[in-house]
């Protein structure tokens, strides 16, 4: 029988979560949102019979359900995951896990108590780059990564101002906690090794300046809040004896909107690359998978060739949660590794508002 699965959230990730879970056969047989007129728009867009307002009432209403998928503004994973869970559903959860570790710990305990899957949408684990790259992680071809450079830079890419990505409250930060997909990427090439102490800065400049704005996002609010930073830069150790550096930002002087892991590791480097236009326009976009040998007493670039993907995995990690849920697929992410990120995330606030050090 197919797995039974609603969508809480009409924003624009539904588009991909309905395609990724309908192709891997599960059906999608309600979309809620608080935002009824929203809801009702989505719902038709995606041919979805059912249209709630309150999820309490979803769930009540829809024993049949197995799993709900949830997209809506960060402050709302951690409780609308744990009604979920506590309701026998299987959970998956955008991005960022939730506000901060404490959340994140909450809903892996909750997931563990009704051994149910709880699973984030770190979409860009299941681009075709990172699965090639896993490989040959995997097979032993890159060694131990030593050290990983992880970014995410735009030049004028703030998703809408005094809406909730620029309300704190709301989102739990700027592009630290909105742009960790590269973080969150170069920890699973390096294995998720416990970290053990962060230094980080963030800056505000340009948070204000309606012309850094992206073509992308929500709505500006008027009288709305803009409290988060518009860059973040760091460097993580890990008791291991690995070592990261993080560049996010939303509203940085760069040529591109680089999107990036580069990794040295004991046997080759490597890195996966997207290069968008500085305003993120996706068909000037340039992909590069490579990994850096020393062959022969000369260096040697291997060019590994995988298909293109321009929604840079998030129709593959919607089909990778139903599989996991199926057991056809081994899941893709752990809530391990999410409160593990989280905490990483929480440092880095720390460390920039204390101006210290901090031990994970
Ligand atoms: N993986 C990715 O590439 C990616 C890209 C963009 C956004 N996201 C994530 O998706 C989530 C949603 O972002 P968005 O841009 O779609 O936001 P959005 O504001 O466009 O849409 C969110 C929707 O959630 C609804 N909503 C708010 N609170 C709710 C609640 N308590 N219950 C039910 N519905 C509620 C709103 O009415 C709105 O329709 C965020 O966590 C964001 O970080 C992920």
């Amino acid at each position: 029988m197919s797995t039974k699965i609603a969508i809480i959230g009409a924003g624009g990730m539904a588009a991909y979560h309905t395609t990724g879970f309908r192709q891997a056969g599960a059906e999608i047989i309600a979309l809620a949102d608080v935002n009824k007129t929203a809801a009702e728009r989505s719902a038709a867009q995606y041919g979805i019979d059912n249209v709630y307002t309150d999820v309490a009432e979803m769930l009540r209403a829809l024993p049949e359900l197995d799993a709900v998928s949830i997209i809506v503004p960060n402050k709302f994973h951690a409780p609308l995951a744990l009604q979920a869970l506590k309701a026998g559903k299987h959970v998956f959860c955008e991005k960022p896990p939730a506000l901060n570790a404490k959340e994140a710990a909450a809903m892996k305990a909750a997931a563990e108590k009704v051994k149910r899957r709880l699973m984030f949408n770190f979409n860009n684990r299941a681009r075709p780059e990172s699965y090639a790259m896993m490989e040959h992680i995997a097979q032993g071809a890159v060694g131990t990564i030593n050290t990983c450079q992880a970014k995410w830079i735009r030049r004028t890419g703030i998703p809408g101002f005094g809406g909730w990505f620029t309300n704190k409250a709301l989102s739990g930060g700027g592009p630290l906690i909105d742009l960790l997909h590269m973080i969150d990427l170069g920890l699973y090439f390096m294995g998720y090794p416990e970290p053990a102490h962060i230094l980080a800065r963030t800056f505000n400049d340009h948070i204000t300046d309606k012309s850094f704005k992206g073509p992308w996002g929500i709505p500006d609010v008027a009288k709305g809040v803009t409290d988060v930073e518009a860059a973040a830069h760091g460097f993580v150790t890990f008791k291991t004896g690995q070592a990261m550096s993080f560049a996010v930002s939303w509203a940085e002087m760069n040529k591109r909107e680089e999107v990036s892991v580069t990794f040295q590791g004991t046997k080759a480097g490597g890195m996966v690359q997207r290069l968008f236009n500085y305003d993120g326009i996706d068909d000037t976009a340039i992909d590069t998978c490579e990994l850096y040998t020393h062959e022969h007493g000369r260096p040697v670039n291997r060019n590994i060739i995988v298909p293109p993907d321009a929604p840079m995995g998030r129709v593959r990690s919607a089909i990778n949660f139903i599989r996991a849920i199926e057991g056809d697929e081994a899941p893709l992410n752990t809530p391990d590794q999410a409160v593990s990120l989280m905490k990483i995330i929480d440092g880095a606030y720390k460390s920039a508002a204390t101006g210290k050090p901090v031990a994970l």
